[in-house]
C-alpha cells in the first residue's frame, strides 16, 4: 500500500501552471545555469535596487551564504504597496476566531494602513532598523500587521508562540536583547483564554531591555498596565497617519528571528534575511500550491512557528493571495470545525499538519462528510511524517479523491519547503515528500559523510544553498557553522534520516538527533530534561521520544530523584505541572519513569538509543550493552516501563 503510485489526473496537469514538462524544464534551466534562473526568480517580489550579484556561498570554514546581496528591499512593499494598484480593495486576510460567531476581512488598503499606522507608531517609540522586536500574540490579524510593521521599519522581529511559558519567553527575549514587546490581552483557543499579557509581565521581571510594550485590545480581559511602559495599541496607532515610509534594507539585512530547539542547550535564534527569504517564500506558495489569483488559501499553522511566517503571511501575502488566519483548535466547538470553516469560507487550498488529520481520523468521516469540501483544490501537509494511513485518509476523506496532496519537506532552518510535490507534475506516493523543488540538492550521506547513490537509506543533507537559507544563529555564528556544516563538513546537515528509494523520491523518516517532534512542534529533549532538573526533587533526567498515534511522538522522561524522595503519583503529577510550567503546555511529558539509574558508559555518557528502545518497547534489539557502566540498570529499567 505504502509504495502505490498516485498518479497526477490528467484534468489537473492540464490546468496546472506547472506540469511535468514544465518542471523538468525549470530543473532543467536552474542545472545550466543557476544564477540565470534565480535572476528570472527573484523579480517575483519588488526591489528598490535590482540585485546584480546572485549568489556567493561558502558551506566550508566559518559558512557564509549571501544571496542577492547588493539588491535593496523592504518586504512589507512587496506583500503589500504593490498590490494597492491591482488588488488594494481584493481581501488579503480573512481571519475566523476561535467562535465560529467571529470573523472578519481585512483588505490589501486596510492592511497596509494599519501596517502603516503601527510602524509610525513604533518609530516614534525609538524602534529602529536593526533592532530586535519581540512578538508575542495570539492569532489574531494583529499578529500578521505587527511582522509586517517590523519589516516597514526595518526591525527585526522574533515570534514567540503563545502558548509558551513566561520563562520561554523571557528566555528569548533576553537572548536577542528585544527593546519593544508586542502582545495582546489575552488569547483565545477552544473556548479557553489564555493570559498573554499577564504572561508577559511576569517575563519581563527578568527582561531589562524591554523598553516599552505595545498590547493589542482582543477579549477586553483586565490586565496590569505600567505607566510609561505599556500602551495600548489602539491609542497608540489612533492618529498615525496611513502610510509609512519604507525603510531600504539590504537584500542580506535581517527580516527575522525565530528560536527553534537543537540536540543541545537552549533554543537557537534562526536567522532569514530579507531578500533571499522573501524570493524562496513567493517561489515555493506559488508552485508548490499552484495558487490562482483569487483563491482562499488557509494554512492551519501558528504564525509562532515558521509555517506561520512563511505560509500565513510572508509567502501568500507577496502573492497576493487571499489568506487565511484561524484563531482556534480543529476541535472546538467540535470536531468538524476546518471543514465547516472550509465551506464557509470557500476555501480552495488547505494545509495542515498530519498531526490534525490522525487527531481528526480517529473520529471517523462522518465529521468531514458534513460539510461541503467542493471548494478544496489541493490538501498540504507538514511538519512531520504523515504516515501513510493518514495519507490515505486524508486524500480519501478530505479529498474526495480529488485533490492532490503536497506533503512539504521543511524546517525552520530552511526558510520555506524544500522537497515536495508539485501538484500538477509530480505522481504521488503515500507517506513520501517526493522530489526536490528545483533548484533544491538533496542527498543521503551514510555515518561517515560518503554519498550514497541510487536507492539508499541514511542522513539528509543539502549538498548547496538557495535563497531561503538560513544565515546564522542570531548572536552565535560559531554556533551556526558547528551545528550544520561540521557533521558532514561542507554539506548542509538536516538533523533529519531519509530513504530514497528506486524512483528518486524521498522518504523522510524522522530526527536522528535528539530532537522530537511532537504533534508537530520541535522539542530539544536537552530542553525538557533541564526544566526537569530544574525541580528541587530532580537529581537526574533523561528524556526521549516515543512513538505516540495521534502526536507522532510523545515526550518519555526517566527520572532520576533525590535520595530520599520518594516516587510518589503526586510527585509525578507535580514533575509534568512542573515542565508546563517551565516551558509550556505543548512540552507536557506523556510518560515519567522513575529511573533509580540510568544507563551510561563508563565515561558517563548516557546512552538514549537504549532508552529510546525501551520507551518504544523495542526491547528485543537493544544492541550492544557491554560498554555500560552497570549493565543492570537496563533490565530494571525494562521491567518498570510505564504504559
Ligand atoms: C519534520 C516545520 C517529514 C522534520 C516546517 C524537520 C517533516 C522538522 C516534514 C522541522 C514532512 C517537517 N515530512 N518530516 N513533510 N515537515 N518535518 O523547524 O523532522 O518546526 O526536520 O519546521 O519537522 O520542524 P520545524
Amino acid at each position: 500500500m505504502a509504495d502505490d503510485i498516485i498518479a497526477v489526473k490528467p484534468e489537473i496537469a492540464a490546468k496546472a501552471r506547472v506540469d511535468a514538462a514544465k518542471r523538468d524544464a525549470m530543473v532543467a534551466a536552474e542545472a545550466r545555469d543557476a544564477d540565470a534562473f534565480w535572476r528570472s526568480e527573484m523579480t517575483r517580489i519588488a526591489w528598490m535596487k535590482e540585485p546584480t550579484k546572485i549568489k556567493a556561498v561558502d558551506f566550508t570554514g566559518d559558512v557564509s551564504i549571501k544571496w542577492f546581496w547588493d539588491g535593496e528591499l523592504n518586504a512589507s512593499v512587496s506583500c503589500l504597496d504593490r498590490h494597492l494598484a491591482t488588488r488594494g480593495d481584493q481581501v488579503a486576510i480573512i481571519w475566523e476566531g476561535d467562535d465560529p460567531n467571529s470573523d472578519s476581512k481585512v483588505t490589501y488598503r486596510d492592511l497596509h494602513a494599519r501596517v502603516c499606522k503601527l510602524a509610525n507608531a513604533m518609530r516614534k517609540l525609538g524602534v529602529k532598523k536593526g533592532d530586535r522586536v519581540c512578538i508575542y500574540l495570539p492569532m489574531i490579524v494583529e499578529a500578521a500587521v505587527a511582522m509586517l510593521a517590523c519589516a516597514r521599519v526595518g526591525a527585526i522581529h522574533s515570534i514567540v508562540f503563545g502558548g509558551f511559558s513566561p520563562d520561554s519567553l523571557a528566555s528569548r527575549i533576553q537572548d536577542s536583547a528585544c527593546s519593544l514587546l508586542i502582545t495582546a490581552d489575552e488569547g483565545r483557543r477552544g473556548g479557553r483564554k489564555v493570559p498573554l499579557k499577564a504572561n508577559a509581565d511576569e517575563a519581563l521581571l527578568a527582561c531589562p531591555s524591554i523598553r516599552h510594550v505595545i498590547v493589542a485590545k482582543n477579549t477586553g480581559g483586565t490586565v496590569a498596565m505600567k505607566d510609561g511602559r505599556d500602551h495600548w495599541w489602539e491609542a497608540l496607532t489612533a492618529g498615525e497617519p496611513d502610510t509609512c515610509e519604507p525603510e531600504r534594507m539590504n537584500a542580506e539585512d535581517p527580516l527575522f528571528i525565530l528560536y527553534t530547539s537543537g540536540s543541545t542547550g537552549k533554543p537557537k535564534g534562526v536567522l532569514h534575511t530579507t531578500g533571499g527569504y522573501m524570493v524562496w517564500a513567493a517561489f515555493t506558495h506559488d508552485n508548490v500550491f499552484d495558487y490562482r489569483d483569487g483563491e482562499i488559501y488557509w494554512c492551519t499553522a501558528d504564525v509562532g512557528w515558521v509555517t506561520g511566517h512563511t505560509y500565513i503571511v510572508y509567502g501568500p501575502l507577496a502573492n497576493g493571495a487571499t489568506t487565511l488566519m484561524f484563531e482556534g483548535v480543529p476541535s472546538w466547538p467540535d470536531n468538524g470545525r476546518f471543514w465547516q470553516v472550509c465551506a464557509k469560507h470557500k476555501v480552495n487550498i488547505f494545509y495542515t499538519a498530519p498531526t490534525a488529520i490522525r487527531a481528526l481520523m480517529r473520529d471517523g468521516e462522518a465529521p468531514v462528510r458534513k460539510h461541503d469540501r467542493s471548494s478544496i483544490r489541493i490538501l498540504g501537509s507538514v511538519g512531520e511524517p504523515i504516515n501513510p494511513e493518514a495519507w490515505l485518509w486524508y486524500y480519501r476523506v478530505v479529498g474526495d479523491e480529488r485533490c492532490p496532496i503536497v506533503d512539504t519537506w521543511w524546517q525552520t532552518e530552511t526558510g520555506g519547503i524544500l522537497i515536495s510535490p508539485l501538484p500538477g507534475a509530480v505522481a504521488q506516493k503515500p507517506g513520501s515528500a517526493t522530489l526536490p523543488l528545483p533548484g533544491v540538492k538533496p542527498a543521503i550521506v551514510d555515518g561517515e559523510g560518503n554519498i550514497l547513490d541510487g536507492a539508499a537509506e541514511g542522513n539528509l543533507v543539502i549538498l548547496d544553498s538557495w535563497p531561503g537559507q538560513m544565515r546564522t544563529i542570531y548572536g552565535d555564528h560559531p554556533r551556526f557553522a558547528q551545528t550544520y556544516f561540521s557533521t558532514f563538513p561542507g554539506k548542509y546537515f538536516t538533523g533529519d534520516g531519509a530513504r530514497r528509494d528506486a524512483d528518486g523520491y524521498y522518504w523522510i523518516t524522522g530526527r536522528v538527533d535528539d530532537v522530537i517532534n511532537v504533534a508537530g512542534h520541535r522539542m530539544g529533549t536537552a530542553e525538557v530534561e533541564s526544566a526537569l532538573v530544574a525541580h528541587q526533587s530532580v537529581a537526574e533526567a533523561a528524556v526521549v521520544g516515543m512513538p505516540h498515534d495521534i502526536k507522532g511522538q510523545g515526550i518519555y522522561a526517566y527520572v532520576t530523584l533525590k535520595a530520599g524522595v520518594e516516587p510518589t503519583e503526586a510527585l509525578r503529577k507535580e514533575l509534568v505541572a512542573w515542565v508546563r510550567k517551565e516551558i509550556g503546555p505543548i512540552a507536557t511529558p506523556d510518560a515519567i519513569q522513575w529511573a533509580p539509574g540510568l544507563p551510561k558508559t563508563r565515561s558517563g555518557k548516557i546512552m538514549r538509543r537504549i532508552l529510546r528502545k525501551i520507551a518504544a518497547n523495542e526491547t528485543d534489539g537493544l544492541g550492544d550493552t557491554s560498554t555500560l557502566a552497570d549493565p543492570g540498570v537496563v533490565q530494571e529499567l525494562i521491567e518498570n516501563k510505564v504504559g
